[in-house]
């Protein structure tokens, strides 16, 4: 298993190639690439834990020497937000570097399973899909935004109001991975029972969580730590289908015919990336009213990243 982690020396990266290191499967290959001209060094420090992973460290010019033959590329790459900002105001830098990155990856790898972190992953994916269709090598079963955080927040957050070990609850969120287009399904949670004002008061903290940490580090970014523990989980769970084991995982993936059908939910994965697409859990009145209301804007973010990637 090839491993390729590009943004690999940011504050995601970083601490993402760690827990990679850590818990990718012996004889795996962790390759690291950045723009930043330390990344090498990244690798060679990681490389003095002992564990049974190989990482080898790329920068500039060298992107696709790193995805080469790479089995999952993982991408958070890019800037993050500032107080005040929302996820699409980092459109104009992060959806150029996608579109770049992407586009070595339609060369170096064309068969990989690509997870995008680098926001606004509402859009940036639908950029990454209509890359890989450009290069004719588009399969939509391995094109993935990460959305994972936002299951492990609401875990977080609802065990903390139930008074159970987060190990015992498991959030289903659905729509994409921005403000309102976040929808935890809290009144179907296998085991937890919430009362409604629990849900309307739990729902706009996860939908608001990213913000809490911008505004928390005052102009020192986004979510990193928690980010990379996320994106960690669902390459594990990448890694697990792949190698013969069905896990489900919620995540941002193309859920019909066309590019413009991107949509978060529960998905099965197996060895060739989304093995199939179960029907959502029903949702209660409340929830219903949160999926029509959002419809529009998550449309409005994939139509923006389909025009953008066609664009000369
Ligand atoms: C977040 O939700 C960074 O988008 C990420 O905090």
């Amino acid at each position: 298993m090839k491993v390729c982690v590009l943004g690999a020396a940011g504050g995601i990266g970083q601490p993402l190639s760690l827990l990679l290191k850590l818990q990718l499967p012996a004889g795996s290959e962790l390759s690291l690439y950045d723009v930043a001209p330390f990344t090498p060094g990244v690798a060679v420090d990681l490389s003095h834990i002992p564990t049974e992973v190989c990482v080898t460290g790329y920068v500039g010019d060298d992107v696709e020497a790193a995805l080469q033959d790479a089995d999952i590329v993982v991408i958070p790459a890019g800037v993050p937000r500032k107080p005040g900002m929302t996820r699409d105001d980092l459109f104009n830098v992060n959806a150029g570097i996608v579109k770049k990155l992407v586009g070595a990856g339609a060369k170096a790898c064309p068969k990989a399973c690509f997870a995008i972190v680098t926001n606004p992953v509402n859009s940036t994916v639908p950029i990454a899909a209509e890359v890989l269709k450009a290069a004719g090598v588009f399969d939509k079963r391995k094109l993935f935004g990460v959305t994972t955080l936002d299951v492990i927040r609401s875990n977080t957050f609802v065990a903390q109001t139930v008074g159970k070990s987060t190990d015992e609850v498991n959030v289903n969120v659905i729509g994409g991975h921005s403000g309102v287009t976040i929808l935890p399904l809290l009144s179907s949670i296998p085991g937890v029972e919430l009362s409604q004002a629990d849900i309307e008061a739990l729902t706009p903290r996860i939908q608001e969580a990213g913000t809490e940490v911008v505004e928390a580090k005052a102009g020192a970014g986004s979510a990193t730590l928690s980010m990379a523990q996320a994106a960690a989980r669902f390459t594990m769970s990448l890694v697990a289908a792949m190698t013969g084991a069905a896990v489900t995982e919620c995540c941002y993936v193309q859920v019909g015919d066309d590019t413009s059908s991107f949509h978060a939910q529960p998905v099965v994965l197996g060895k060739d990336g989304v093995e199939s697409i179960p029907e959502i859990p029903s949702l209660s009145d409340y929830e219903q009213k949160l999926l029509d209301e959002m419809r529009e804007i998550l449309e409005g973010n994939i139509k923006k990243g389909i025009e953008f990637a066609n664009a000369d």
